[in-house]
Protein backbone atom coordinates (compact mmCIF):
# COMPACT_ATOMS: atom_id res chain seq x y z
CA UNK A 1 0.00 0.00 0.00
CA UNK A 2 1.02 3.71 -0.49
CA UNK A 3 1.34 6.20 1.90
CA UNK A 4 -0.92 8.77 1.31
CA UNK A 5 0.21 12.95 2.55
CA UNK A 6 -3.20 14.72 2.43
CA UNK A 7 -1.59 17.14 4.73
CA UNK A 8 1.04 18.81 2.05
CA UNK A 9 0.12 21.46 0.13
CA UNK A 10 -0.61 18.99 -2.88
CA UNK A 11 -2.32 15.96 -1.55
CA UNK A 12 -0.59 12.42 -2.56
CA UNK A 13 0.24 9.19 -2.15
CA UNK A 14 3.66 9.48 -4.58
CA UNK A 15 6.12 10.22 -1.63
CA UNK A 16 6.29 14.10 -3.11
CA UNK A 17 8.28 14.92 0.17
CA UNK A 18 10.86 12.54 -0.63
CA UNK A 19 11.56 14.24 -4.06
CA UNK A 20 11.67 18.17 -3.48
CA UNK A 21 12.93 19.36 -6.54
CA UNK A 22 10.16 17.80 -7.90
CA UNK A 23 7.85 19.01 -5.25
CA UNK A 24 9.08 22.51 -5.50
CA UNK A 25 8.17 22.27 -9.00
CA UNK A 26 4.45 21.15 -8.64
CA UNK A 27 4.12 23.91 -6.29
CA UNK A 28 4.87 26.28 -8.61
CA UNK A 29 2.88 25.24 -11.25
CA UNK A 30 -0.22 24.85 -8.97
CA UNK A 31 -0.88 28.74 -8.10
CA UNK A 32 -0.92 28.77 -12.22
CA UNK A 33 -3.32 25.96 -12.34
CA UNK A 34 -5.80 28.02 -9.51
CA UNK A 35 -5.60 30.99 -11.73
CA UNK A 36 -6.30 28.81 -14.98
CA UNK A 37 -9.49 27.63 -12.57
CA UNK A 38 -10.58 31.29 -12.14
CA UNK A 39 -9.93 32.75 -15.88
CA UNK A 40 -11.59 29.20 -17.33
CA UNK A 41 -13.08 26.71 -14.35
CA UNK A 42 -17.01 27.66 -14.33
CA UNK A 43 -18.34 30.65 -14.77
CA UNK A 44 -19.83 32.32 -11.90
CA UNK A 45 -19.70 29.99 -9.16
CA UNK A 46 -16.90 30.44 -7.95
CA UNK A 47 -17.66 31.56 -4.47
CA UNK A 48 -20.40 29.40 -3.89
CA UNK A 49 -20.40 26.12 -1.38
CA UNK A 50 -20.43 23.15 -3.72
CA UNK A 51 -21.44 19.16 -2.02
CA UNK A 52 -18.86 17.78 -3.76
CA UNK A 53 -16.69 14.12 -3.05
CA UNK A 54 -13.15 14.70 -2.87
CA UNK A 55 -10.11 11.76 -3.77
CA UNK A 56 -8.39 11.18 -0.44
CA UNK A 57 -7.23 7.84 -0.56
CA UNK A 58 -6.84 4.60 -3.77
CA UNK A 59 -8.33 2.35 -1.72
CA UNK A 60 -11.97 0.53 -2.83
CA UNK A 61 -13.05 1.61 -0.10
CA UNK A 62 -13.64 5.27 1.11
CA UNK A 63 -11.36 6.39 -1.21
CA UNK A 64 -13.47 9.56 -1.11
CA UNK A 65 -14.64 12.52 1.00
CA UNK A 66 -18.09 14.13 0.69
CA UNK A 67 -18.11 17.75 1.91
CA UNK A 68 -19.15 21.42 1.03
CA UNK A 69 -16.06 23.36 -0.58
CA UNK A 70 -15.65 26.67 -2.56
CA UNK A 71 -14.24 25.01 -5.94
CA UNK A 72 -10.99 27.24 -5.80
CA UNK A 73 -9.91 25.73 -2.07
CA UNK A 74 -10.58 21.85 -3.89
CA UNK A 75 -7.82 19.76 -2.62
CA UNK A 76 -6.29 18.74 -6.49
CA UNK A 77 -3.90 15.42 -5.51
CA UNK A 78 -1.98 13.39 -7.27
CA UNK A 79 -3.09 10.13 -6.38
CA UNK A 80 -1.50 6.58 -8.58
CA UNK A 81 -3.29 3.11 -7.65
CA UNK A 82 -1.51 0.39 -5.64
CA UNK A 83 1.45 -1.20 -7.67
CA UNK A 84 1.08 -4.48 -8.92
CA UNK A 85 3.56 -6.73 -7.70
CA UNK A 86 5.96 -8.35 -10.62
CA UNK A 87 3.92 -6.41 -13.74
CA UNK A 88 4.75 -7.99 -16.79
CA UNK A 89 4.39 -6.53 -20.07
CA UNK A 90 0.46 -7.89 -21.52
CA UNK A 91 1.43 -7.33 -25.18
CA UNK A 92 2.93 -6.56 -28.02
CA UNK A 93 6.46 -7.12 -29.17
CA UNK A 94 7.88 -7.53 -25.60
CA UNK A 95 4.93 -9.67 -24.15
CA UNK A 96 6.48 -11.14 -20.70
CA UNK A 97 9.23 -8.68 -20.14
CA UNK A 98 8.70 -6.69 -16.81
CA UNK A 99 7.11 -3.51 -16.85
CA UNK A 100 9.07 -0.15 -16.87
CA UNK A 101 9.42 2.57 -13.91
CA UNK A 102 11.18 4.78 -15.99
CA UNK A 103 10.74 5.73 -18.96
CA UNK A 104 12.61 3.86 -21.66
CA UNK A 105 15.23 6.78 -24.40
CA UNK A 106 13.61 5.49 -27.14
CA UNK A 107 9.72 5.62 -26.44
CA UNK A 108 10.42 9.10 -24.65
CA UNK A 109 8.71 11.48 -27.75
CA UNK A 110 5.58 9.15 -28.25
CA UNK A 111 4.71 8.30 -24.41
CA UNK A 112 5.13 12.31 -23.52
CA UNK A 113 2.67 12.42 -26.93
CA UNK A 114 0.47 10.30 -25.80
CA UNK A 115 0.65 11.89 -22.18
CA UNK A 116 0.04 15.29 -23.16
CA UNK A 117 -2.70 14.46 -25.77
CA UNK A 118 -4.97 12.48 -22.49
CA UNK A 119 -3.59 15.55 -20.41
CA UNK A 120 -4.95 18.21 -22.84
CA UNK A 121 -8.84 17.08 -22.72
CA UNK A 122 -8.95 17.47 -19.23
CA UNK A 123 -8.84 21.41 -18.84
CA UNK A 124 -10.60 21.45 -22.50
CA UNK A 125 -14.06 19.84 -20.86
CA UNK A 126 -13.82 22.26 -17.96
CA UNK A 127 -13.32 24.61 -20.79
CA UNK A 128 -15.96 23.94 -22.92
CA UNK A 129 -18.51 23.26 -20.15
CA UNK A 130 -17.73 26.72 -18.22
CA UNK A 131 -21.10 28.63 -18.90
CA UNK A 132 -23.61 25.63 -18.52
CA UNK A 133 -23.93 26.31 -14.42
CA UNK A 134 -25.98 29.65 -15.38
CA UNK A 135 -28.80 27.25 -17.53
CA UNK A 136 -28.48 24.47 -14.75
CA UNK A 137 -31.86 22.32 -14.52
CA UNK A 138 -31.17 21.79 -10.83
CA UNK A 139 -29.10 22.01 -8.18
CA UNK A 140 -28.53 18.40 -7.93
CA UNK A 141 -27.35 18.48 -12.12
CA UNK A 142 -25.31 21.76 -11.19
CA UNK A 143 -23.25 19.67 -8.34
CA UNK A 144 -22.56 16.74 -10.93
CA UNK A 145 -21.82 19.22 -13.28
CA UNK A 146 -18.78 20.89 -11.29
CA UNK A 147 -18.43 17.16 -9.77
CA UNK A 148 -17.32 16.28 -13.43
CA UNK A 149 -14.92 19.67 -13.63
CA UNK A 150 -13.43 19.17 -10.24
CA UNK A 151 -12.27 15.62 -11.26
CA UNK A 152 -10.96 16.56 -14.94
CA UNK A 153 -8.68 18.98 -12.93
CA UNK A 154 -7.69 16.61 -10.94
CA UNK A 155 -7.11 14.56 -14.08
CA UNK A 156 -4.92 17.31 -15.40
CA UNK A 157 -2.88 16.95 -12.11
CA UNK A 158 -2.35 13.01 -12.70
CA UNK A 159 -0.92 13.97 -16.07
CA UNK A 160 1.18 17.16 -15.06
CA UNK A 161 3.09 14.82 -12.27
CA UNK A 162 3.73 12.56 -15.34
CA UNK A 163 5.36 14.76 -17.54
CA UNK A 164 6.85 16.34 -14.09
CA UNK A 165 8.47 13.51 -12.76
CA UNK A 166 9.67 11.20 -15.76
CA UNK A 167 10.06 14.09 -18.63
CA UNK A 168 12.43 17.08 -17.25
CA UNK A 169 12.30 20.16 -19.32
CA UNK A 170 9.90 18.99 -22.22
CA UNK A 171 7.61 17.76 -19.10
CA UNK A 172 7.15 21.38 -17.58
CA UNK A 173 7.22 22.76 -20.63
CA UNK A 174 4.25 20.87 -22.06
CA UNK A 175 2.57 21.25 -18.28
CA UNK A 176 2.67 24.91 -19.07
CA UNK A 177 1.31 24.85 -23.09
CA UNK A 178 -1.83 22.23 -21.14
CA UNK A 179 -2.59 25.16 -19.06
CA UNK A 180 -2.05 27.95 -22.27
CA UNK A 181 -4.38 26.09 -25.07
CA UNK A 182 -8.09 27.10 -24.91
CA UNK A 183 -11.16 24.96 -25.97
CA UNK A 184 -12.58 26.15 -29.42
CA UNK A 185 -9.82 28.78 -29.68
CA UNK A 186 -8.93 29.74 -33.74
CA UNK A 187 -5.03 30.51 -32.48
CA UNK A 188 -4.57 27.76 -29.80
CA UNK A 189 -6.86 25.11 -29.95
CA UNK A 190 -6.90 21.67 -28.16
CA UNK A 191 -5.43 19.12 -29.55
CA UNK A 192 -8.52 16.76 -30.69
CA UNK A 193 -11.44 18.42 -32.53
CA UNK A 194 -14.33 16.89 -29.75
CA UNK A 195 -12.47 18.95 -27.07
CA UNK A 196 -13.07 21.80 -29.23
CA UNK A 197 -16.55 21.24 -30.27
CA UNK A 198 -19.22 23.94 -28.40
CA UNK A 199 -20.80 22.54 -25.61
CA UNK A 200 -23.78 25.26 -24.95
CA UNK A 201 -26.72 23.21 -23.74
CA UNK A 202 -27.83 20.83 -20.80
CA UNK A 203 -28.76 18.14 -23.60
CA UNK A 204 -24.74 18.88 -25.24
CA UNK A 205 -23.22 18.42 -21.94
CA UNK A 206 -25.11 15.02 -21.10
CA UNK A 207 -24.37 13.66 -24.80
CA UNK A 208 -20.44 15.26 -23.50
CA UNK A 209 -20.64 13.13 -20.33
CA UNK A 210 -22.37 10.05 -22.24
CA UNK A 211 -20.38 9.38 -25.42
CA UNK A 212 -17.00 11.82 -24.61
CA UNK A 213 -15.90 10.82 -21.21
CA UNK A 214 -16.92 7.33 -22.46
CA UNK A 215 -14.29 7.72 -25.24
CA UNK A 216 -11.93 8.82 -22.60
CA UNK A 217 -12.93 5.40 -20.08
CA UNK A 218 -11.09 3.23 -23.38
CA UNK A 219 -8.75 5.29 -23.74
CA UNK A 220 -7.36 5.05 -19.83
CA UNK A 221 -8.70 1.44 -20.57
CA UNK A 222 -5.89 1.18 -23.27
CA UNK A 223 -3.36 3.30 -21.39
CA UNK A 224 -3.50 1.31 -18.40
CA UNK A 225 -2.36 -1.20 -20.53
CA UNK A 226 0.67 0.26 -20.74
CA UNK A 227 4.25 -1.16 -19.79
CA UNK A 228 4.84 2.59 -18.67
CA UNK A 229 3.58 1.49 -15.15
CA UNK A 230 3.24 4.79 -13.40
CA UNK A 231 1.05 5.82 -16.63
CA UNK A 232 -0.89 2.34 -16.41
CA UNK A 233 -1.20 3.70 -12.15
CA UNK A 234 -2.50 6.39 -13.25
CA UNK A 235 -4.73 5.69 -15.50
CA UNK A 236 -6.60 2.85 -12.85
CA UNK A 237 -7.44 5.22 -10.44
CA UNK A 238 -8.76 8.05 -13.06
CA UNK A 239 -11.32 5.49 -13.90
CA UNK A 240 -12.71 5.12 -10.42
CA UNK A 241 -13.35 8.78 -11.32
CA UNK A 242 -14.39 8.49 -14.93
CA UNK A 243 -17.29 6.13 -13.89
CA UNK A 244 -19.47 9.15 -11.77
CA UNK A 245 -19.26 11.27 -14.90
CA UNK A 246 -20.43 8.08 -17.40
CA UNK A 247 -23.39 7.84 -14.85
CA UNK A 248 -24.13 11.48 -15.26
CA UNK A 249 -23.99 11.47 -18.99
CA UNK A 250 -26.10 8.15 -19.11
CA UNK A 251 -28.78 8.70 -16.47
CA UNK A 252 -29.26 12.79 -17.42
CA UNK A 253 -30.17 11.27 -21.30
CA UNK A 254 -32.05 8.78 -19.36
CA UNK A 255 -33.99 11.23 -17.62
CA UNK A 256 -34.36 13.51 -20.77
CA UNK A 257 -36.14 10.88 -22.76
CA UNK A 258 -38.42 10.14 -19.59
CA UNK A 259 -39.62 13.92 -19.24
CA UNK A 260 -39.80 13.83 -23.12
CA UNK A 261 -42.17 10.63 -23.34
CA UNK A 262 -44.34 11.80 -20.73
CA UNK A 263 -44.74 15.17 -22.48
CA UNK A 264 -45.32 13.39 -26.16
CA UNK A 265 -48.18 11.49 -24.24
CA UNK A 266 -49.46 14.52 -22.62
CA UNK A 267 -49.47 16.62 -25.61
CA UNK A 268 -53.21 16.42 -27.83
CA UNK A 269 -50.31 16.38 -30.50
CA UNK A 270 -47.91 14.39 -29.17
CA UNK A 271 -45.79 17.26 -29.29
CA UNK A 272 -43.16 17.47 -26.64
CA UNK A 273 -41.80 20.84 -27.89
CA UNK A 274 -45.44 22.25 -27.72
CA UNK A 275 -45.55 21.34 -23.47
CA UNK A 276 -41.81 22.88 -23.24
CA UNK A 277 -39.86 19.48 -23.24
CA UNK A 278 -37.34 18.38 -25.86
CA UNK A 279 -38.89 16.11 -28.64
CA UNK A 280 -37.44 12.88 -29.01
CA UNK A 281 -36.12 12.98 -32.78
CA UNK A 282 -33.98 15.99 -31.74
CA UNK A 283 -32.12 14.09 -28.74
CA UNK A 284 -31.72 11.27 -31.75
CA UNK A 285 -29.98 14.25 -33.71
CA UNK A 286 -27.58 14.58 -30.26
CA UNK A 287 -26.79 11.39 -30.09
CA UNK A 288 -25.71 11.28 -34.13
CA UNK A 289 -23.49 14.56 -33.40
CA UNK A 290 -21.49 13.52 -30.25
CA UNK A 291 -21.86 9.52 -31.03
CA UNK A 292 -19.71 10.37 -34.30
CA UNK A 293 -17.77 13.16 -33.03
CA UNK A 294 -16.12 10.96 -30.22
CA UNK A 295 -16.02 7.85 -32.92
CA UNK A 296 -13.05 10.02 -34.48
CA UNK A 297 -11.43 10.35 -30.94
CA UNK A 298 -9.99 6.37 -31.42
CA UNK A 299 -8.10 7.66 -34.44
CA UNK A 300 -7.77 6.30 -38.17
CA UNK A 301 -9.12 2.84 -38.94
CA UNK A 302 -6.03 1.94 -40.38
CA UNK A 303 -3.73 3.53 -38.05
CA UNK A 304 0.26 2.75 -37.95
CA UNK A 305 0.62 4.69 -34.83
CA UNK A 306 -1.35 2.98 -33.03
CA UNK A 307 0.70 -0.59 -34.26
CA UNK A 308 3.88 1.30 -33.40
CA UNK A 309 2.79 2.03 -29.75
CA UNK A 310 0.86 -1.32 -29.67
CA UNK A 311 4.43 -2.97 -30.80
CA UNK A 312 6.20 -1.04 -28.10
CA UNK A 313 4.13 -1.45 -25.15
CA UNK A 314 3.19 1.64 -24.71
CA UNK A 315 -1.40 1.60 -25.65
CA UNK A 316 -2.58 -1.40 -25.55
CA UNK A 317 -6.52 -2.49 -25.85
CA UNK A 318 -9.11 -2.30 -23.63
CA UNK A 319 -9.13 -5.62 -21.63
CA UNK A 320 -6.24 -7.23 -22.92
CA UNK A 321 -6.70 -10.05 -20.68
CA UNK A 322 -9.12 -11.20 -22.67
CA UNK A 323 -7.70 -11.71 -26.33
CA UNK A 324 -5.76 -14.81 -27.07
CA UNK A 325 -2.98 -13.16 -29.07
CA UNK A 326 -1.64 -10.53 -27.41
CA UNK A 327 0.84 -9.94 -30.28
CA UNK A 328 -2.10 -9.07 -32.56
CA UNK A 329 -0.27 -10.98 -35.54
CA UNK A 330 -3.82 -11.84 -37.22
CA UNK A 331 -5.50 -10.04 -39.94
CA UNK A 332 -8.91 -8.36 -40.03
CA UNK A 333 -11.66 -7.93 -42.81
CA UNK A 334 -12.56 -3.86 -42.60
CA UNK A 335 -15.04 -1.93 -44.74
CA UNK A 336 -13.39 0.86 -47.03
CA UNK A 337 -13.83 3.20 -48.67
CA UNK A 338 -11.73 2.78 -52.04
CA UNK A 339 -12.47 5.53 -55.51
CA UNK A 340 -16.06 6.41 -54.49
CA UNK A 341 -16.81 2.89 -53.33
CA UNK A 342 -17.05 0.67 -49.96
CA UNK A 343 -14.60 -2.02 -50.34
CA UNK A 344 -13.94 -4.91 -48.19
CA UNK A 345 -10.09 -5.06 -47.60
CA UNK A 346 -8.12 -7.70 -45.11
CA UNK A 347 -5.69 -5.63 -42.69
CA UNK A 348 -2.94 -6.89 -40.56
CA UNK A 349 -4.61 -6.55 -37.12
CA UNK A 350 -2.25 -4.59 -35.99
CA UNK A 351 -2.94 -1.87 -38.14
CA UNK A 352 -6.67 -1.99 -37.11
CA UNK A 353 -5.90 -2.12 -33.54
CA UNK A 354 -8.24 1.28 -33.14
CA UNK A 355 -11.34 -0.41 -34.23
CA UNK A 356 -10.99 -3.05 -31.90
CA UNK A 357 -11.44 -0.34 -29.09
CA UNK A 358 -13.94 1.44 -31.05
CA UNK A 359 -16.11 -1.39 -31.43
CA UNK A 360 -15.92 -1.73 -27.73
CA UNK A 361 -16.56 1.67 -27.77
CA UNK A 362 -19.80 1.07 -29.44
CA UNK A 363 -20.97 -2.11 -27.73
CA UNK A 364 -20.95 -0.06 -23.95
CA UNK A 365 -22.96 2.97 -25.54
CA UNK A 366 -25.42 0.33 -27.14
CA UNK A 367 -26.14 -1.21 -23.59
CA UNK A 368 -26.63 2.84 -22.66
CA UNK A 369 -29.23 3.03 -25.69
CA UNK A 370 -30.95 -0.35 -24.81
CA UNK A 371 -31.86 1.29 -21.41
CA UNK A 372 -33.18 4.84 -22.62
CA UNK A 373 -35.19 2.63 -25.36
CA UNK A 374 -36.61 0.36 -22.65
CA UNK A 375 -37.87 3.69 -21.24
CA UNK A 376 -39.57 5.18 -24.13
CA UNK A 377 -40.96 1.14 -24.08
CA UNK A 378 -42.13 1.49 -20.42
CA UNK A 379 -43.74 4.94 -21.41
CA UNK A 380 -45.73 3.53 -24.23
CA UNK A 381 -44.24 4.43 -26.87
CA UNK A 382 -43.40 3.37 -30.25
CA UNK A 383 -40.38 5.17 -31.44
CA UNK A 384 -36.38 4.02 -30.33
CA UNK A 385 -32.90 6.17 -30.43
CA UNK A 386 -30.66 3.89 -32.33
CA UNK A 387 -26.84 4.52 -32.78
CA UNK A 388 -25.72 5.76 -35.81
CA UNK A 389 -23.39 3.99 -37.92
CA UNK A 390 -19.76 4.07 -37.16
CA UNK A 391 -19.00 5.33 -41.17
CA UNK A 392 -21.43 8.62 -40.10
CA UNK A 393 -20.14 11.92 -40.26
CA UNK A 394 -16.86 11.24 -39.60
CA UNK A 395 -13.79 13.68 -40.33
CA UNK A 396 -10.97 11.52 -38.98
CA UNK A 397 -10.07 7.80 -40.76
CA UNK A 398 -11.42 6.01 -43.50
CA UNK A 399 -15.00 7.78 -43.86
CA UNK A 400 -14.00 11.24 -43.88
CA UNK A 401 -13.90 11.86 -47.44
CA UNK A 402 -17.34 10.23 -47.95
CA UNK A 403 -20.73 10.94 -46.95
CA UNK A 404 -22.94 8.22 -45.55
CA UNK A 405 -26.42 8.56 -43.66
CA UNK A 406 -27.07 7.51 -40.16
CA UNK A 407 -28.16 3.63 -41.36
CA UNK A 408 -23.77 3.71 -43.22
CA UNK A 409 -25.33 4.12 -46.84
CA UNK A 410 -22.94 5.92 -49.15
CA UNK A 411 -24.44 9.22 -50.19
CA UNK A 412 -23.15 12.26 -52.52
CA UNK A 413 -22.01 15.39 -50.99
CA UNK A 414 -24.64 16.74 -52.23
CA UNK A 415 -27.48 14.78 -50.58
CA UNK A 416 -25.52 14.91 -47.34
CA UNK A 417 -25.71 18.57 -47.25
CA UNK A 418 -29.60 18.83 -48.14
CA UNK A 419 -30.15 16.09 -45.86
CA UNK A 420 -28.20 16.94 -42.87
CA UNK A 421 -30.87 19.01 -40.81
CA UNK A 422 -32.73 15.29 -40.44
CA UNK A 423 -29.45 14.16 -39.02
CA UNK A 424 -27.76 16.65 -36.63
CA UNK A 425 -28.42 19.42 -34.64
CA UNK A 426 -29.89 22.16 -36.60
CA UNK A 427 -29.39 26.42 -35.75
CA UNK A 428 -32.79 26.06 -35.05
CA UNK A 429 -32.81 23.14 -32.97
CA UNK A 430 -30.35 24.11 -30.85
CA UNK A 431 -31.91 27.61 -30.75
CA UNK A 432 -35.16 25.90 -29.74
CA UNK A 433 -32.87 23.97 -26.49
CA UNK A 434 -31.77 27.23 -25.54
CA UNK A 435 -35.20 28.47 -25.21
CA UNK A 436 -35.95 26.10 -22.81
CA UNK A 437 -32.66 26.61 -20.82
CA UNK A 438 -32.58 30.28 -19.81
CA UNK A 439 -32.07 30.72 -16.52
CA UNK A 440 -30.28 28.27 -13.53
CA UNK A 441 -32.85 26.20 -11.14
CA UNK A 442 -31.87 27.10 -7.83
CA UNK A 443 -34.44 25.91 -5.77
CA UNK A 444 -33.75 22.61 -3.99
CA UNK A 445 -35.64 19.80 -5.05
CA UNK A 446 -36.66 21.72 -8.32
CA UNK A 447 -36.13 20.48 -11.93
CA UNK A 448 -36.76 22.33 -15.05
CA UNK A 449 -39.75 21.37 -17.02
CA UNK A 450 -37.95 19.46 -19.79
CA UNK A 451 -35.99 16.70 -17.52
CA UNK A 452 -37.43 14.34 -15.00
CA UNK A 453 -35.80 14.31 -11.26
CA UNK A 454 -33.33 11.81 -10.92
CA UNK A 455 -33.99 8.48 -8.82
CA UNK A 456 -31.74 8.89 -5.96
CA UNK A 457 -29.86 11.86 -4.61
CA UNK A 458 -26.16 11.89 -4.14
CA UNK A 459 -23.76 10.18 -1.11
CA UNK A 460 -27.32 9.19 0.78
CA UNK A 461 -28.97 12.70 0.60
CA UNK A 462 -31.91 13.37 -0.72
CA UNK A 463 -33.40 14.64 -4.22
CA UNK A 464 -33.73 17.82 -2.92
CA UNK A 465 -30.82 18.37 -0.70
CA UNK A 466 -29.07 21.73 -0.92
CA UNK A 467 -26.04 20.50 -3.62
CA UNK A 468 -24.81 24.08 -3.82
CA UNK A 469 -25.70 27.32 -1.97
CA UNK A 470 -24.55 30.97 -1.76
CA UNK A 471 -23.91 31.22 1.72
CA UNK A 472 -20.54 31.14 2.87
CA UNK A 473 -21.03 28.73 5.57
FE1 LIG B 1 -10.93 12.92 -17.24
FE1 LIG C 1 -14.45 12.43 -17.25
Amino acid sequence: MTTVDLGARIPNNVNLAGDPRLQRALEQWQPRFVDWWKEMGPEGFLRHQVFLRTAIDVGAEGWANFDYVQMPDYRWGIFLSDAEPDRRIGFGDHVGQPVWQEVPGEHRAALRRLIVTQADTEPASVEQQRRLGAICPSLYDLRNLFQVNVEEGRHLWAMVYLLHSHFGKDGRDEADELLARRAGSADKPRILGAFNAPVEDWVDFFMFTMFTDRDGKYQLLSLAESAFDPLSRSCRFMLTEEAHHLFVGETGVDRIVRRSAELTRLDPNGDAAAQGGIPLPLIQKYINLWCSLCLDLFGGEVSSNAATYFAAGLKGRAHERRYADHAATGVRTLSLVEDGKLVEREIAERLALNEDVRSDYLEDCQRAVDRWNKTLEKAGLDLRLTLPSRRFHRQIGAYADACFTPDGALISRAEFERRQGEWLPSDADRGFVRSLQTRAVMTPGQMANWIAAPAKGIDGKPVDFEYVRTDAG
